[in-house]
């Protein structure tokens, strides 16, 4: 599983940053904005961290508030391609922090990068990464998720898909991208452990250049051998605190 997360991300680790350039910093405008107030501060966790520095993805006022920036990600090359103190190469699934030892956790941009396994329920890895954060979490900690959705219909075509043609006919245990709709999320979080502090949904255009733009960017690569078939249409931020 581990070996296909990293394949994909290992083969454009060179380009990401380029590649959604303009969706990378209309989000990071986005995610200082007033919305998440004083969310972000203290020990600050960036699951899927993409390798980007603190200085890239927080304000200056941000900034001042954090005391350790740990940016931790699955491929060993995206954490490579920028230096700065703290990444760490590691999974959602199994975060290497104390209990109750982070006051901040960020996913930005990683819930369909959880894939699927044969045999999983749809938002199985997802409940996965939210028990591990609940554990790393202080009980005054908030987690900040930002994520892409596709409508529920795409999602369920695409359940049947996976399981069909990439479980099923090539024999695939793992399918590494996987896209969630509003209502699964909705569901799954914040589940049993969290609390929504806020949630705000926005159109994907906010993001993007023109709304075709990211689908053509990927059709530019050979990596694009996945079931990235569908384009997500809307984006969703929810800020989150632990139940009591
Ligand atoms: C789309 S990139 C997002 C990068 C960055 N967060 C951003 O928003 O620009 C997703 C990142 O999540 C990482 N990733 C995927 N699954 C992961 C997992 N289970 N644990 C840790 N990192 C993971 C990938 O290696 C990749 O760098």
């Amino acid at each position: 599983m581990k070996e296909q997360q990293d394949a994909i991300f290992d083969a454009c680790s060179e380009q990401f940053h380029d590649l959604f350039k303009v969706f990378n910093q209309k989000t990071k405008e986005y995610l200082n904005g007033e919305i998440f107030d004083q969310s972000i501060q203290g020990v600050c966790l960036d699951i899927g961290n993409g390798g980007e520095a603190p200085v890239e993805v927080f304000s200056e006022e941000n900034l001042k508030r954090i005391r350790c920036f740990i940016g931790l990600d699955y491929s060993y090359h995206m954490l490579a391609v920028r230096r700065f103190d703290h990444r760490l190469q590691g999974s959602a699934f199994l975060l290497p922090f104390k209990s109750a030892s982070v006051d901040t956790v960020i996913a930005r941009h990683v819930i369909h990068h959880l894939g699927l396994s044969a045999g999983d329920r749809r938002h199985d890895k997802l409940l996965l990464m939210l028990r591990e954060i609940n554990r790393v979490i202080k009980p005054t900690g908030r987690i900040i998720i930002l994520e892409t959705m596709v409508p529920r219909f795409m999602e369920v075509i695409q359940l049947w898909i996976v399981r069909a043609w990439y479980h099923g006919i090539l024999r695939k245990a793992y399918v590494p991208i996987c896209m969630f709709s509003r209502k699964t999320l909705e569901q799954v979080i914040p589940g049993d452990f969290y609390r929504v502090h806020k949630v705000d949904f926005q159109s994907l255009r906010r993001f993007t250049l023109s709304y075709f733009d990211p689908l053509v960017s990927f059709l530019k690569y050979p990596w694009f051998k996945l079931p990235v078939f569908l384009q997500p249409y809307r984006y969703v931020a929810w800020v989150l605190e632990k139940k009591g």
